[in-house]
């Protein structure tokens, strides 16, 4: 295959995806996922908003530093400070990229109020500036697929003639159909001067779950660049998900011959640490990473797969990380088995990590006769984080049939220990009045779910937590065999996640309005 062949991955899980409500991440946490990435394969991480706020600007600077081959990208609103805080961030890294964008469709020129012209005229001004700081410059005309074919072109034009390396080609609003979607980028390379120098990228949202099939029908209409979420995290129905471009190129390679320089065996990895640090649990049946994506329920597919796994199967469990073993885990397996069965989950640890997983195991398989590998998944998706200003470090609850309902908890906030006494009207309403009467908040508990890891009573239960406060929303997760411990847990990791985002509004994300992308 030739460099013609290779689709560059763009995966902007830390920026679009963190812009989901509720999927805020901490600085580590965006760190730890950052370096996944690079490792992974992905060719540009786009990184985060640098001017959206301190936290975010902090982010990418940090990002930058730390990646090891990935281009390192930041966005940017279609505005001289906004480029310019940008370049701030990633001009720290080995290969830098600024992204800048304008809304370019009827509905979106009315917000700023410019004219067509104007409109021009500012998409040559910020292109130009933005490459004077940066060789490499994206440009994105937002809701392109709903812009008009000639003012699309011209803008295009416009911003390849400025500098722009990459033109990214959005369905914001995840309106197109896949034959809409390769049309429209045959139509560009057709019509735009200089269309054939640059790379055309495709971004497409997940609005009528056409999202992935639209991208790989701009790939085969000739763009280049495929811009996609782990998990397909992202606003509303989502983004395209890396984990199906990736498979989907890799299975279907005879109709589709292109290839990208990604680690299939990273995926599954990836897929559970995004869903434990933005509290967005993957569907079950979702494709590639979901818990039944290679589950066999029926016994017509059980007796197939024993004689052929080929029969159901049309890739391999082994190809995105899937351990095909299941050697149950107890009591007494010591910290080598832990670390090879975490690696063969696909969990790499260091010693200093495996000293403190091997702590929650040994606790963990004194209350579970058998460990199996969905509660040791639930494991490494829970734990204090060290940035963490509220932990749960006690508690004891009371109830039973005619019996008031109480709890006597401890929390350590931000280093310092205090405890209460309260009620409710179940044990679990007892514990959270604990948590408010401790951290007293005024979020209002929007969701709370539970759920068994796997079968029999002494199961762990996971639990899910979505808090809403003036607006921001925050979840949280946790997994413990006791069900109240690990309600309260969910319930603090939520806080913790809200806490992180009262911080990041306070900085200067107030800025960031709609109408400041012109
Ligand atoms: O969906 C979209 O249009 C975007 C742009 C900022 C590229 O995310
Ligand atoms: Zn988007």
């Amino acid at each position: 295959m030739s460099e013609q062949d290779k689709v560059f991955i763009f995966d902007t899980t830390l920026r679009d995806g963190e812009q989901s409500p509720g999927a805020t991440m901490s600085h580590a946490e965006k760190l730890e996922i950052a370096g996944l990435l690079d490792e992974m394969g992905v060719d540009i991480i786009e990184a985060g908003f640098p001017i959206a706020s301190e936290g975010d600007f902090a982010a990418v600077k940090a990002i930058s530093e730390q990646a090891k081959t990935s281009v390192i990208c930041g966005l940017a609103r279609a505005n001289l400070k906004d480029i310019d805080r940008c370049w701030e961030a990633v001009k720290h890294a080995k290969q830098p990229r600024i992204h800048t964008f304008i809304g370019t469709s009827p509905l979106h020129r009315a917000i700023p109020d410019l004219t067509m012209d104007e409109m021009a005229d500012r998409i040559h001004e910020t292109v130009t500036h933005a490459r004077n700081l940066c060789d490499n410059v994206q440009w994105s005309p937002m809701d392109a697929t709903r812009t008009e074919e000639d003012y699309l072109c011209r803008t295009v034009e416009i911003a390849i003639k400025a500098g722009a390396t990459t033109i990214n080609i959005p369905d914001t609003v995840g309106y197109t159909a896949p034959r809409e979607s390769a049309a429209l980028i045959q139509m560009l390379l057709e019509r735009v001067p200089g269309a054939d120098e640059i790379i055309f990228a495709t971004h497409c949202h997940n609005d009528l779950g056409m999202a992935t099939a639209n991208s790989l029908a701009a790939v085969e209409a000739g763009a280049r660049q495929v811009e996609c979420t782990i998990n397909g995290l992202g606003e509303r129905a989502g983004n395209t998900a890396l984990e199906e471009v990736v498979m989907a190129l890799k299975v279907r390679n005879d109709i589709m011959p292109y290839r990208t320089g990604i680690d299939s065996t990273k995926l599954m990895n990836i897929s559970r640490r995004v869903a434990s640090v933005s509290g967005f649990a993957v569907q079950f049946n979702k494709a590639i990473v979901g818990k039944n994506a290679f589950a066999h329920e029926s016994g017509i597919h059980q007796d197939g797969m024993l004689k052929n796994a080929e029969t159901f199967e049309i890739m391999r469990p082994a190809d995105v990380g899937l351990s095909e073993t299941n050697i149950v885990m107890g009591k007494h397996s010591g910290r080598a088995a832990l670390r090879s069965k975490l690696a063969e989950l696909g969990f790499e640890l260091g010693d200093n990590q495996l000293k403190d997983v091997f702590v929650r195991f040994k606790a963990l398989a004194d209350q579970k006769k058998e460990v199996y590998d969905e509660d040791l998944i639930a494991l490494m998706q829970t734990g204090d984080a060290e940035e963490d200003h509220i932990k749960l470090t006690a508690l004891k609850v009371s109830c039973g049939m005619g019996l008031e309902k109480s709890a006597e908890m401890t929390l350590e906030i931000d280093g310092v220990a205090k405890s209460v006494s309260a009620t409710g009207d179940g044990p679990v309403d007892a514990a959270f009045n604990a948590v408010k009467s401790l951290f007293p908040h005024t979020a209002r508990l929007q969701l709370y779910q539970v759920a068994a890891v796997t079968e029999g009573t002494d199961a762990q239960a996971t639990v899910s937590v979505r808090l809403e406060e003036d607006g921001k929303i925050a979840t949280g997760q946790s997994a413990d065999v006791d069900t109240v411990v690990a309600s309260v847990k969910a319930y603090v990791n939520a806080l913790n996640r809200l806490v992180v985002r009262r911080e990041k509004a306070g900085g200067d994300k107030a800025e960031v309005s709609y109408k400041d992308v012109s």
